[in-house]
């Protein structure tokens, strides 16, 4: 799929005052600094479209892009940042939450896992939570430009392990990217898209 526009419509923390368009929409999620804004802006191929940080927290609200003037894509915060507890059960900010469970208009979530990293309690968590909420999700790995070629797959392999241990049965798509290098676009962009035509 090509991208001819896209364009930032509006931030805010109210999922009551996301755009009321009925148009279809694609959610990106996961920890702090995990790399979802660069992504945007790899699929974009506009650097400047989603602040990005090197610091974690820079994205606060709910931001809402419109892509070829008929989808969105969403830039969340991240989760993950403030010390959790590694008894308790992770809390995430209520107005993520509230946007997970009543969006109508979002169609699938990406959760984004760093590459190098084993399997977080903290994604497990949100891939589950996700999972029982019934929203189509997919993995993408980040920054598969930190560790070489031949690691990919075996880093891959691992998650898929660690997701299946967690009571998956069969494990959602999975998409390798590096925003940097820009690896993974034209994946990700037909999977859209072959939603988009359903
Ligand atoms: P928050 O908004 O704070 O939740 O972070 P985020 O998930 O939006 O991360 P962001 O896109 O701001 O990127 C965080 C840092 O990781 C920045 O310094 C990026 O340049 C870097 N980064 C993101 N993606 C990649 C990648 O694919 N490769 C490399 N090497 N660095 C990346
Ligand atoms: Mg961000």
């Amino acid at each position: 799929m090509k991208i001819n526009t896209a364009e930032f419509i509006i931030s805010n923390s109210d999922v009551a005052k996301c755009p009321n368009e009925p148009l279809p929409e694609y959610a990106f999620i996961g920890r702090s600094n995990v790399g979802k804004s660069s992504l945007i802006n790899m699929l974009t191929n506009n650097k400047n479209l989603a602040k990005t940080s090197s610091k974690p927290g820079k994205t606060q609200l709910i931001n809402h892009f419109k892509i070829n003037s008929n989808w969105f894509l969403v830039d969340l915060p991240g989760y993950g940042y403030a010390k959790v507890s590694k008894k308790t059960k992770a809390v995430f900010q209520k107005f993520i939450t509230d946007y997970f469970e009543k969006r109508e208009q979002l169609v699938a979530a990406f959760v984004l896992v760093d590459i190098r990293h084993e399997a977080q309690k903290i994604d497990l968590e949100f891939i589950t939570y996700l999972g029982e909420l019934g929203v189509p999700l997919s993995i993408i790995f980040t920054k598969a430009d930190k560790i070489s070629k031949g690691k990919i797959q075996q880093h891959v392999a691992a998650y898929r392990k660690a997701l299946l241990a967690n009571n998956w049965e069969e494990t959602p798509p999975f998409f390798v990217t590096s925003s940097s290098e820009e690896i993974g676009r034209d994946e990700v962009l037909t999977y859209i898209d072959e939603i988009n035509q359903d």
